[in-house]
């Protein structure tokens, strides 16, 4: 099967390095996943290809708490992408909508109206909903995906402790959320499973690096273009591993 996720919107190439990686070290016939922090199922999407390529048969549990939310195809594509961004940014801000339509926005603690009505007619008129999108990029895993929309911690209270195979952490990126969501999904891994997480350090801050050097003595950081080195302190890039034992 031809893989599809660059053809989905996302934010994961180091992830989709640390699958790949994942992938050439496992050695099960069977595979319980999670992924916790969606949004379209880029990186999710290359891991169910490449899994099912390799006659590696899985459940594959997906975690995100925001699939309500809409966006609009013709923004994907780099032209667009930060018009995209900066309505969809804008979108989720929205408190209330006036008769015009005019959108009442909370933007750093203030309410604004928003002016640019029709940008927003627009992408209210012509809107899919986030989870009919990542509903069609996993059709032909119907019976392998599990789709929880709901939020991370209260997801993880479904697993039982010691029971999956490989967990990837790339919703929030908060300290406090980052450093929750180890918390209450680090247990649910197998002894011998390996959890992964996306942005170790990126521009929005060390919230990530900080969580998983308070929670973890020995891990790894791997880059987009498979470089794998061992996680420290001074490192700044790539998303982060590490095998349970
Ligand atoms: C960086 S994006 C995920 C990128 C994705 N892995 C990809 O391949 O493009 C983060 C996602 O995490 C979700 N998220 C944030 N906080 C969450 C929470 N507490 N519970 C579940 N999902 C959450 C957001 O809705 C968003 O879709």
């Amino acid at each position: 099967m031809d893989h599809i996720y660059k053809n989905i919107h996302g934010y994961s190439d180091n992830l989709i390095a640390a699958y790949e990686n994942f992938i050439k070290n496992n050695n099960k016939s069977h595979l319980k996943i999670v992924e916790v922090g969606v949004y379209l199922g880029r990186s999710a999407s290359y891991l169910a290809v490449e899994l099912y390529n390799k006659n590696i048969s899985f459940d594959l549990h997906l975690v995100d708490n925001n699939w309500d939310k809409i966006g609009r195809k013709e923004f994907y594509s780099s032209q667009h992408q930060s018009r995209f961004e900066k309505i969809m940014w804008l979108y989720d801000r929205v408190v209330n909508v006036d008769e015009e339509g005019r959108l009442m926005v909370a933007v750093s603690r203030k309410l604004m109206y928003f002016d640019k009505k029709e940008d927003f007619a627009n992408v209210r008129k012509e809107n899919f909903k986030f989870i009919d999108e990542v509903t069609q990029n996993f059709k032909y895993f119907s019976d392998k995906v599990i789709f929880h929309q709901m939020d991370s911690k209260e997801t993880s209270e479904k697993f039982d402790d010691n029971s999956v195979d490989l967990i990837c952490l790339d919703a929030n990126h908060e300290y406090e959320s980052i450093s929750a969501d180890i918390k209450y999904w680090y247990p649910k891994l197998k002894y011998g499973g390996w959890i992964i997480g996306d942005d170790y350090c990126d521009q929005r801050g060390n919230g990530v690096k900080k969580a998983v050097i308070e929670n973890f003595k020995d891990f790894w950081l791997i880059d987009n273009n498979g470089t794998i080195q061992k996680g420290d302190e001074k490192l700044s890039n790539g998303a982060w591993f590490l095998q349970k034992n």
